[in-house]
């Protein structure tokens, strides 16, 4: 049978750019395109430079120019309870990943896995940090979640 009802956690190293961006997107796409599938979605670091911080004002600019408001998010870090608790976890790099896996406890059923292996069309694995970016950097941070999103939605609506 398929299940529509999902956790999906997406992790970055702040909180404050990407995931927070993929977690805006995700809810955003998912109401207007995905009205079956139930999701429970949210965004953490594996660091904890930011923790309490709202997103990065770069961030918050890009997202609302694609009419995404992100504002009221707050940055958390990571925990192995997140392992028990979402179905999905998404890294946003290799260096989120492997740090990732390395806290991941023995008895997690989570997938962990790259954003990006749901938008293979793009040729990129990873969505690149835009900390120390320009403004096309949030913008191409846009560009990549919205399309993983569409791609993790369809995977979702599928059961994949
Ligand atoms: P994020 O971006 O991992 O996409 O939230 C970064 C945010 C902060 C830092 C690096 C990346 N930092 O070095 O403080």
């Amino acid at each position: 049978m398929l299940k529509f009802r999902y956790k999906v956690l997406f992790v970055c190293l702040g909180n404050i750019c990407r995931s927070p961006t993929a977690e805006g997107v995700l809810r955003h796409l998912a109401a207007q395109e995905a009205p079956r599938l139930v999701l429970e979605i949210d965004s953490a670091g594996t660091a904890d430079y930011h923790i309490g911080a709202a997103p990065d004002p770069r961030s918050q600019r890009a997202a609302l120019g694609r009419g995404i408001d992100i504002s009221g998010l707050r940055a958390r870090q990571v925990t192995k309870d997140d392992f028990a608790r979402y179905d999905l976890i998404l890294a946003m790099d290799r260096s989120n990943l492997s740090e990732l896996e390395g806290i991941k406890p023995g008895n997690s059923h989570a997938a962990l896995k790259l954003f990006l292996d749901y938008a293979p069309e793009l040729n990129l694995r990873e969505v690149p940090d835009p900390y120390y970016g320009d403004a096309s950097a949030f913008e191409e941070v846009l560009d990549l979640t919205l399309a993983a999103s569409r791609g993790l939605l369809s995977a979702l609506e599928e059961g994949r």
